[in-house]
């Protein structure tokens, strides 16, 4: 399989993380059990995973000048991510991520984004004109302006873009346009179909709507069922891998990057769509977000212990 070189443009964190028996409800107190400091950030898991996932990997981005930014950007590149598109801001913080781990390994998270919210169109200017790259993959923690202007770049250069999501926003028409691979899931199908979040679209339906939009390809991201990849003329569901969650934060990030690897080392879509699966659940079996992104030799075993190698 070809090396590829993938582009993340998005968001790094630095998470807190609280282990507790359940999630809060609204204005209730509970005693937790642990807590933890762990690398985070949907762009920043991305890119960790991507990297590990065999790709040579670039990052896009802001963190502060904080000694938060110093950790972050020092594990990324203990990671193998290149950094030198990253950019240090004066005038915020580091984003930090608030996340509460019930016992089933299920999350609840609150973002400040800090210098992530300060990523602009502008920051998407050293890489125009691009070349060497396979492709580029977005996520929605930054401003949608500079994801939009990001897209923008790889479709100049005739580069695939692959979007992830996540958090659930509504987007404008022309960026959707400009996205090869959509990769929401159904909460965030909803926000980008205008829906509200409980609405009960069956997966076929809201893939079949998202095509509609202009995204070229879909793949829903259907937790413990799995996945549907849907293209122009097809659709195909992909079956999840079983495991006992440990922590789910980060998941569907290893998700996406393994998605985004595949399709850039030319395998299809639902063949990429299967190695997303099994980089998912793999990281769903370990605490905390960038540690857990697995790496090819991982999904590859893995792939191969359940029969779908
Ligand atoms: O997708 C998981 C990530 O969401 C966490 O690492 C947290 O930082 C938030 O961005």
């Amino acid at each position: 399989m070809k090396q590829p070189t993938i582009l993340v443009v998005g968001s790094a964190n630095m998470d807190l993380v609280v282990k507790a028996p359940r999630i809060p409800v609204p204005g209730e107190t509970i005693l937790g059990g642990s807590f933890a400091r762990v690398r985070g950030g949907k762009g920043a898991n991305q890119a960790v995973a991507c990297s590990r996932l065999g790709a040579q990997t670039f990052m896009l981005g802001r963190v502060g000048t904080d000694s938060f930014g110093d950790e972050l950007l020092e594990g990324l590149q203990s990671d193998g991510v290149c950094c030198r598109l990253m950019i240090r801001d004066e005038e915020a913080a580091s984003g930090i991520a608030i996340i509460v781990i019930d016992g089933g390994g299920e999350n609840a998270i609150v973002v400040a984004p800090g210098a992530n919210g300060r990523v602009s169109p502008a920051d998407i200017d050293p890489v125009r004109g691009l070349s060497g790259i396979d492709a580029v993959l977005c996520q929605l923690e930054v401003p949608v302006d500079a994801v939009e202007a990001a897209l923008d770049a790889a479709r100049e250069a005739g580069v695939m873009t692959v979007l992830d999501a996540a958090p659930p926003t509504a987007l404008p028409a022309s960026l959707l346009a400009k996205v090869d691979v959509l990769t929401p899931n159904q909460t965030e199908a909803c926000a980008i179909l205008g829906l509200p979040v409980d609405a009960c679209l069956a997966p076929e339906e809201a893939a079949a709507r998202l095509l509609e939009t202009g995204a070229r390809q879909v793949v829903l991201k259907l937790g413990a069922d799995g996945a549907l990849a849907a293209w122009d003329g097809g659709m195909e569901r992909v079956p999840s891998f079983p495991i006992e969650p440990v922590d789910t934060t980060g998941a569907g990030d290893a998700f996406t990057a393994a998605l985004a690897v595949n399709l850039a080392s030319g395998k299809d879509l639902v063949a990429a769509t299967t190695a997303a699966c099994a980089a998912g659940a793999l990281a769903a079996t370990v605490f905390g977000a960038a540690p857990s992104m697995p790496t090819a030799e991982a999904v590859a075993a893995f792939m191969k212990a359940h029969g779908r190698g």
